[in-house]
């Protein structure tokens, strides 16, 4: 802790800016506004601050839209390109840029973090909070804090560190009624702001945990290293299944009513993909071989195998399906996205599984209900269809890859009338075999007979 007492208090409502306004940003700042505070947007896409300014959200997530006009409209929320206005405006900056993979490497791209914090110092405010909240190798918070010492011309300006949990889909509701929040601090005066800055949501019931700043940056990469290892220890037991004939998701059932265990994170099926989980294992991985602790860590590299091997195994299965070879079938791809409820097709397992099918000779037609687009953009050799059924007509095989509610709740008959061979495979372990068995079709699924 650095001392305090000489801080100046920062007001019990402070004026945020949100830096970044991709998924993470875009969401803290419609929600912040939402829960009462003046808000100030700032990105350097000019197009994606014009759509924002115009109340239009630029990616797919449940509520966001209504949220952004309605914040927009009580003149709380504004967005700009300028880190000017940011350092003018703002009490208290939260970081929310990305931290994707680094091309050919393990770790993760720094250069939008480094990029932002820069741009903002010089403009800062006397008193100002820097607040962390973008998924960072441990040492990064050290590193910005001590540059932020050294190059700030304001005075008493500090760095705090506030992971973010939320999850694409649900990301209105994570951040209104975050189920916890961590604050990373050095002193009372940077948890004194964070308080002030989250007042609503503290205590209702969401508990604070307030740490140094290399515990708040591991917290979120060790959350989804641990969730991650939940997806693939039930995927490793799908591939024992496999071997043994038994049924992953009774094993699963049967597992979850271990309170100890839980039953979340435990579905086996095609594994995780994502803009996170996947790329959070790897740099934490890169991190911990520089610190030098990467046993720590190893049992991350089997973590990522065999979630990498149910998509490998997909496409195996689907091959069986077709008598060995994919020449000359039509195969029928439901689900683009990472996950349903999300646009997102950031390291999709269906899209991963759709292009290995097509490029073994099938003729693949894909249909989501939310990614089209893009996926249209990123896989341009595969064939989209503007729905299930006409993803699936003359289909010789259907695959579902992604579990959305309406593919769930697809009536079998009403795509036998449809394909040309009624072969399904459930990559996601949600459809009812019996039913779909009922109906005349071969059903098949990863982990169970
Ligand atoms: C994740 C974390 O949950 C969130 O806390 C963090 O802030 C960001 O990363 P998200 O990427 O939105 O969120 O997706 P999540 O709901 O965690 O799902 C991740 C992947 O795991 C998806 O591909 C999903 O299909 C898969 N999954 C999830 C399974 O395969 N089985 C399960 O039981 C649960």
């Amino acid at each position: 802790m650095v001392g305090t007492d000489s801080l100046p208090r920062m007001s019990d409502r402070p004026r945020l800016s949100v830096i970044g306004t991709g998924y993470l940003g875009a969401t803290h700042a419609v929600c912040m506004a939402e829960l009462g505070f003046e808000v100030l947007g700032v990105d350097v896409l000019e197009d994606k601050v014009a759509l924002l300014q115009s109340g239009q959200v630029p990616f797919f997530e449940p509520g966001l839209p209504e949220l952004l006009r309605k914040s927009l409209d009580s003149g709380r929320l504004r967005f700009t390109t300028s880190y000017e206005q940011a350092g003018e405006f703002g009490d208290v900056h939260f970081l929310c840029v990305g931290t994707p993979q680094k091309k050919g490497e393990m770790a993760a791209d720094l250069t939008y973090v480094d990029a932002a914090f820069t741009s903002l110092v010089p403009h800062l405010r006397d008193g100002a909070l820097v607040v962390g909240k973008s998924t960072v190798p441990a040492g990064t918070a050290e590193r910005l804090s001590a540059l932020l010492q050294e190059t700030a011309t304001a005075r008493d300006v500090e760095l705090a560190w506030n992971p973010e949990f939320l999850r694409e889909g649900f990301a209105v509701e994570d951040t209104l009624r975050p189920d916890r929040l961590v604050f990373g601090v050095q002193s009372a005066s940077a948890e004194f702001g964070l308080r002030a800055a989250y007042a609503p949501v503290i205590g209702t019931p969401t508990p604070v945990v307030v740490t140094d700043l290399a515990t708040a940056q591991l917290v979120k990469v060790a959350a989804n290293a641990f969730l991650a290892t939940k997806i693939s220890f039930i995927n490793a037991m799908a591939e024992v299944c496999e071997a043994t004939g038994g049924d992953v998701t009774l094993l699963s059932k049967a597992l979850s009513y271990d309170s100890r265990i839980g039953g979340r994170f435990l579905n086996a099926g095609l594994g995780f993909g994502g803009g996170c989980l996947p790329k959070d294992i790897r740099a934490f991985m890169a991190r911990a071989g520089e610190l030098g602790v990467d046993q720590a860590l190893s049992f991350l590299k089997e973590v990522d195998a065999i979630n990498l091997r149910r998509r490998a195994r997909m496409v195996d299965l689907a091959r069986e399906e077709l008598e060995g070879s994919f020449g000359g079938m039509r195969v029928a791809v439901l689900g683009a996205a990472f996950k349903p409820n999300s646009d997102d097709i950031r390291d999709s397992p269906a899209l991963e599984v759709a292009t290995a099918i097509q490029k073994q000779g099938a003729a693949v037609c894909v249909y989501d209900p939310a990614a089209m687009a893009n996926a249209r953009i990123a896989y341009p050799e595969l064939g989209y269809r503007n729905s299930a059924l006409s993803a699936a007509q003359g289909a010789d095989l259907v695959l579902h890859l992604t579990e959305w509610d309406e593919f769930r709740a697809m009536e079998p008959a009403a795509l036998s009338a449809v394909v040309a061979a009624k072969r399904i495979v459930d990559g996601r372990n949600v459809l009812d075999p019996a039913q779909w068995r009922a109906a005349g079709w071969t059903y098949r699924a990863l982990g169970r007979p």
